[in-house]
C-alpha cells in the first residue's frame, strides 16, 4: 500500500517572494473620490434585494433579540480585466480568518452579517469544504448506505449543533461579492443600514481588498485578443481607500476594526499605527503573512499593543487563534459602547 497522500500547500507564497509593503500607504478617499467612484461605476443589479434583506435582518435583531451585529468581511476581491470576464486579477485570501472569526462572534452572542467572496470559506462548512479536508473523507459506506465515519462523528456533531443554532436563531446572514466594485457598493449600503443600531454595530474588515482595479470606463467589452506587440500592458488605478468614509460618514457610531497584513515584522506595528491615525478608527489587528494563524497584534489609537499568540499546547489542542481574538475584540467593543453612553449622558 502506498503511504497516505501528504497535503501540500501551494497557495501560500514564500515570504521573500511576497510584495514589499515598506513604502507609504495609499491616500485616504475623500468626499469627492467617493462621489466620483459611485458616479462612474454601476451598482450591482442585485443590490436593492440584498439591501431589503439586510434591513429585515437588522430590524429583527434590533427589535427582537437586541443582539449586537458584527459585519465580517472575508476573502479576496477579483479585478476583472474584461466586461465579459475571462481574465481577472486575484489575491491569496481563502477567507479562513473571516469564516473562523464569524463562528466565534456567533459563539460570543453576536449576530453576524458575513460579507464574503463567493466560493471562499464559509462559517461551519469551512471544516469540510477545504480541499485539504475533503468532505467525502468524513463518510463511509455501510450496508449500501452512506454513514458518517464514527472517527469524526463527535467532532461533526459539535459543528452541526452550532450551525443549526445559528440558523434557528436567524443569527447568520450570508452576503456574497466577487469583484471590488460589488464589495464597495455592498459595504456602503450595509454600513448605512447598520446605522439603525448605532454603537451596537461592529465592522471586522478581514477581507483582502485589491489595491488596484480597472475602471469600468476603460474595461474592454470582450475577451482581450492577442496583441501585435506580443505583450499585454494593463494600466490599473488605485482603489480608493474608503475606510475613512466608513468612519466619518457611512457608520460613524459603529466600532471599526481593520486588519493590517505585512510580510516584514519590523514594520507591522508602525503600519498599524499609521492606519489608525490615517483612518481614525478604533482598532487595527496586525498580522504577518507567514504567522497569521499563530499570532496577531491588537493595536489601539492610544498606542496599546496586545499580542495574542498560540502556545505550543494550544497548537497541539488545535485551538484557533480567532477563539482568542474575538473575546478581546468584544471587550473593546463594550468599552466603545460605554464611551458613547458616557458622552451622551455628560
Ligand atoms: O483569508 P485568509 O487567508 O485567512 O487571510 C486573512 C488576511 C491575512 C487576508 C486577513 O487577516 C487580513 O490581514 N486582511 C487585511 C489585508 C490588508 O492588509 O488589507 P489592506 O492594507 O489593503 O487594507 C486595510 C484594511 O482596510 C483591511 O481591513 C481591508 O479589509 C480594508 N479595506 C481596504 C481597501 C478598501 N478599498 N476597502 C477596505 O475596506
Amino acid at each position: 500500500m502506498p503511504p497516505p497522500q501528504k497535503n501540500y500547500h501551494t497557495a501560500a507564497p514564500e515570504p521573500e517572494t511576497a510584495i514589499d509593503r515598506s513604502h507609504g500607504d495609499f491616500p485616504v478617499a475623500g468626499d469627492s473620490d467617493e462621489e466620483v467612484y459611485f458616479k462612474t461605476h454601476k451598482a450591482p443589479s442585485y443590490l436593492a434585494e440584498i439591501e431589503e434583506q439586510t434591513k429585515q435582518f437588522v430590524e429583527y435583531h434590533a427589535e427582537t433579540t437586541g443582539k449586537r451585529i458584527a459585519l465580517v468581511t472575508s476573502g479576496g476581491t477579483t479585478v476583472p480585466l474584461e466586461n465579459n470576464t475571462v481574465r481577472f486579477i486575484d489575491n491569496f485570501s481563502a477567507g479562513t480568518r473571516g469564516a473562523t472569526s464569524a463562528e466565534y462572534f456567533l459563539e460570543n452572542g453576536y449576530a453576524v452579517i458575513f460579507l464574503h467572496r463567493e466560493f471562499s470559506l464559509l462559517p461551519y462548512s469551512r471544516h469540510y469544504s477545504h480541499t485539504t479536508n475533503c468532505f467525502l473523507d468524513y463518510m463511509i459506506e455501510k450496508d449500501n448506505k452512506v454513514e458518517i465515519n464514527p472517527e469524526f462523528a463527535d467532532e461533526m456533531l459539535v459543528v452541526l449543533r452550532k450551525y443549526q443554532q445559528a440558523q434557528k436563531s436567524n443569527s447568520l446572514f450570508l452576503v456574497p461579492f466577487t469583484t471590488v466594485n460589488q464589495y464597495l457598493y455592498t459595504l456602503k449600503s450595509m454600513s448605512t443600514i447598520l446605522q439603525r443600531i448605532h454603537t451596537k454595530a461592529l465592522f471586522y474588515l478581514a477581507a483582502a481588498v485589491s489595491d488596484f482595479f480597472l475602471p469600468s470606463s476603460r474595461m474592454p467589452q470582450h475577451k482581450i485578443q492577442a496583441q501585435p506587440s506580443g505583450k499585454l500592458v494593463v494600466d490599473l488605478e488605485q482603489v480608493p481607500k474608503f475606510l475613512r468614509r466608513l468612519v466619518d460618514s457611512w457608520a460613524p457610531q459603529a466600532m471599526i476594526v481593520s486588519f493590517k497584513l505585512e510580510t516584514d515584522n519590523s514594520i507591522l506595528i508602525k503600519k498599524a499605527k499609521d492606519a489608525l491615525s490615517r483612518y481614525q478608527h478604533q482598532l487595527v489587528i496586525g498580522n504577518l503573512l507567514q504567522s497569521r494563524k499563530n499570532e496577531v497584534v491588537i493595536v489601539t489609537p492610544n498606542g496599546e499593543q496586545e499580542w495574542i499568540r498560540l502556545t505550543e499546547e494550544d497548537k497541539s489542542k488545535k485551538v484557533e487563534i480567532e477563539s482568542l481574538i474575538i473575546p478581546a475584540v468584544k471587550h473593546k467593543h463594550e468599552e466603545w459602547m460605554k464611551s458613547w453612553q458616557q458622552k451622551s449622558t455628560a
